[in-house]
């Protein structure tokens, strides 16, 4: 019986440093511990030995048992470590390797001269207001001094969302109306609504269905054309450069009169000429004008009293004759290749 153990020992102990897998040893532990191994039937062998006999063999079963199961375990745990270690080794972090570059967001361009804007408006005691995009024919067209089937909509033709009262509006020039009616033609109006408007155009490099005017409305005593081209200056001056001179054309809108084009000189060229302002020296930037007497006496405010001058600047514009874009959809397409490249930090 000792020999027995012995050889049973020796066999198992052979077998267990050959093994190479967990699932090897798992075969081999029971092969020589499970139920069906020779140790076992060694042990119930027992049963018919003398009382002495079964105190030796039983303790010598049970050591060549605990030597066995002491060798299957410490193979375990090397078998354990050594895939452990391989997977260490794969997963080293190689600091040679260069950092993911993080990306750094900067602000949207429009978004910014729009802060412009409102920036230096608010220093000259301008409210920022807002108005809704989805507007009635009454404060888009009629209020303004378009009365239905007034030729002049068919330039601002735009989509209807509810038979032909509810519509996108056109443009931002209904928040006047609103901000009038609002006021009750009590109180001095001084205000600025940038914001989007919609038109039926095809869109191309210059023009888009969607895009944003920042309008501008003061309604006090005494009042003129020589305000605004006052007020207009000193804005363009502080948002362009202080070199920069104005020009007022006379122009047509059906809600100022009298209606004048804003043109500012160059920046490219100082006005001598160049191709942002198409060889003229001068760009244009929006409509403006006095406010018309049917308008403000529409709106509740008495036009003898109270006069008034509004404006309308074009934000892409602006944007894009500011940091020298060319093509308005740019603003809209979410392109982080060309939105980079108008990041004017220079920090980053
Ligand atoms: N609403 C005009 C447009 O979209 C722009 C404009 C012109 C606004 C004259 C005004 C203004 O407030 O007085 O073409």
């Amino acid at each position: 019986m000792k020999e027995n153990l012995e050889t049973i020992l020796k066999k198992a102990q052979e077998e267990i440093i050959a093994c190479l897998k967990p699932a090897d040893l798992a075969n081999v532990k029971s092969k020589y511990l499970g139920k069906k191994s020779e140790l076992n039937d060694l042990l119930s062998s027992l049963k018919d030995m003398s009382v002495e006999d079964k105190k030796t063999f039983g303790k010598l079963v049970n050591e060549t048992k605990q030597e066995i199961t002491s060798l299957v375990d410490s193979k375990n745990k090397e078998l354990e470590d050594a895939i452990l270690n391989e997977k260490l080794a794969k997963e080293t972090i190689d600091i040679s390797l260069p950092a993911t570059k993080i990306l750094c967001g900067a602000p949207n361009i429009l978004e910014s001269v729009i802060e412009d804007f409102e920036s230096v408006f608010m220093s000259m005691g301008y409210d920022v207001v807002d108005g809704p995009e989805i507007e009635e024919d009454r404060f888009n067209f009629e209020l303004l001094g378009l009365p239905k089937g007034h030729p002049a909509r068919d330039a601002q033709d735009t989509f209807y969302v509810k038979g032909d009262e509810m519509l996108l509006r056109s443009h931002t020039s209904p928040v006047q109306a609103r901000t009038m009616l609002a006021k009750e033609g009590k109180e001095p109006v001084r205000i600025i609504c940038p914001g989007k408007a919609y038109r039926r155009d095809d869109d191309d490099a210059t023009h888009s269905h969607q895009f944003t005017q920042i309008e501008g409305l003061l309604v006090d005593k005494d009042i003129s054309l020589s305000d605004l081209k006052g007020t207009v200056t000193v804005i363009c001056k502080k948002l362009f450069g202080k070199d920069t001179v104005t020009r007022f054309r006379p122009s047509y809108y059906q809600f100022t009169e009298p209606s004048v084009e804003m043109d500012i000189s160059c920046f490219g060229c100082k006005g001598k000429g160049c191709n942002i302002c198409k060889n003229t020296g001068w760009i244009t930037i929006g409509g403006a004008g006095v406010v018309h007497y049917d308008v403000l006496k529409g709106c509740g405010y008495d036009p003898n009293i109270w006069s008034g001058f509004a404006f309308g600047f074009g934000a892409e514009r602006c944007a894009m004759l500011k940091y020298g874009i060319n093509d308005i959809r740019t603003f809209y397409n979410t392109d982080l290749r060309e939105t980079a490249n108008f990041d004017r930090r220079e920090d980053i």
